[in-house]
């Protein structure tokens, strides 16, 4: 892996790279770090699934921001089609964003104790550990206020729709994209959906290259961090 930015431009690793200390985020909240693959044309899938795009430093980047995360949060569309396990790192715990609780909780993802779900208030009982906040829908601002053991650095690893969510409500404070030197064609989503208008700045901090693929770190801007 290449270093391309900042300079000099050099060797350097995913976890020389990514594995930096994050600060506390706006307000008390956690810092939260989205971590996305994109094709060349701006697609985040392929064949419905992620894992076409990827490669082994991308897997890399992954397992290293997961590894120093204090928590992951996934909206359950993923964790429905990308068939989430358990986490490598003991102690880890994932929480599932889902506005229904329809998530297969017999996975070993739940039944390992790592899982728990992000619900509305309202959605219906479950036997799984859950943290309910809003109403319908789960307003993501409070629920990750109310996080099980007050992570300092979340990753948030999609999809789409949930990151839209994030960025609306103006929680993510990290984006570390990859371009998969590939043109998908077809009408996979971006990295986020569903989202309205937003005039978000991000600073880049790095720009990393392995194989055709580049790696991007961003930091919002209004963080102050560099
Ligand atoms: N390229 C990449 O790096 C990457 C990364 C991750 C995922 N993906 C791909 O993205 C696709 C899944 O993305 P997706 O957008 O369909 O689903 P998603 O963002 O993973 O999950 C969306 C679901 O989250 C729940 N949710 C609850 N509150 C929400 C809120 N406030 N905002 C948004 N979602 C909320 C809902 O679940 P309920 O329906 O249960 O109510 C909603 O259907 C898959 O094809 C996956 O392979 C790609």
């Amino acid at each position: 892996m290449q270093r391309l930015y900042p300079l000099p431009a050099g060797p350097t690793t995913a976890a020389e790279s990514y594995g930096v200390a994050r600060p506390s985020g706006p307000q008390g909240r956690p810092w939260i770090a989205t971590c996305m693959i994109s094709s060349i044309d701006g697609s985040t899938v392929l064949a419905g699934v992620s894992g076409g795009l990827s490669s082994s430093a991308d897997r890399d980047v992954l397992l290293t921001l997961r590894l120093i995360a204090d928590m992951v949060i996934v909206g359950a569309g993923t964790v429905r089609s990308e068939s989430y396990g358990k986490p490598t790192k003991a102690g880890q715990r994932i929480g599932v964003v889902s506005n229904t609780g329809n998530v297969d909780t017999s996975t070993s993802l739940f039944t390992s104790g790592a899982g728990f779900l992000i619900l509305p208030e309202n959605a219906p009982p479950t036997s799984v550990e859950s943290v309910r906040a809003g109403i319908d829908e789960v307003d993501l601002a409070a629920a990750v206020r109310a996080l099980p053991g007050r992570p300092r650095f979340v990753h948030a690893e999609g999809g789409p729709s949930l990151n839209g969510t994030l960025a609306s409500a103006d929680l993510i404070d990290e984006i570390n994209l990859t371009t998969s030197p590939q043109v998908i064609g077809g009408s996979g989503p971006r990295l986020m959906s569903n989202a309205p208008d937003l005039m978000q700045p991000f600073r880049l901090v790095h720009l990393l290259e392995d194989n055709g693929f580049i790696f991007s770190r961003y930091v919002r801007q209004s963080t102050g961090i560099a």
